[in-house]
């Protein structure tokens, strides 16, 4: 199977909506909320993606100023294509594109706990989160 990495390609909501739906991560993102979804796609400013052909199979989605913080979003490769090493190319592709300071941050799914201390991350117990109103959204 030959997997295409691109940064900062296109992606339309729809496809990124099938994408969280197929990897398991839809569970824990707004996917029935086209226009918080389509915000999130289109104002991320570093998204590195796979593609098997012209199907979106993988997605890396940033925020990042490239020099000091980066945060990475959302992480997710379908679920037929999981376990093949593409989550993790994503993650250096997207280290790749930041300045040597640039520290990159997130919130683990419980799933994706342990997957990160494989792939090099150290968990920090001062991270804090401000929950917003979901119901805006619904
Ligand atoms: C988590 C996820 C992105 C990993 O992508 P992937 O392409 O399947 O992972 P890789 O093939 O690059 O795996 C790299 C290593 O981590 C391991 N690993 C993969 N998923 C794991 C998980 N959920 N928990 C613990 N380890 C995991 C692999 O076995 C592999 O180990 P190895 O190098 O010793 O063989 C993908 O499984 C996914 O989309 N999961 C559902 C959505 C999700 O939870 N995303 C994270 C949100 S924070």
């Amino acid at each position: 199977m030959s997997i295409e990495y691109k940064i900062n390609h296109p992606i339309t909501a729809d496809q990124f909506i099938s994408l969280l739906a197929d990897s398991t991560l839809g569970e824990r993102r707004p996917i029935q909320d086209r226009d918080c979804m389509m915000g999130m796609i289109s104002n991320s400013n570093l998204t590195v993606s796979a593609w098997d052909s012209e199907k979106l199979v993988g997605i890396s989605r940033c925020m990042t100023d490239f020099h000091y913080a980066c945060y990475l979003s959302d992480l997710a490769v379908s679920e037929k294509y999981q376990k093949l090493g593409i989550g993790k190319r994503l993650q250096i592709l997207t280290q790749d594109q930041l300045g040597p300071r640039c520290k990159l941050i997130l919130i683990a799914a419980p799933a994706a706990n342990s997957y990160y201390e494989q792939i090099g991350f150290s968990n920090n117990p001062r991270c804090w989160v401000l929950e917003r109103d979901a119901s805006i959204h619904s």
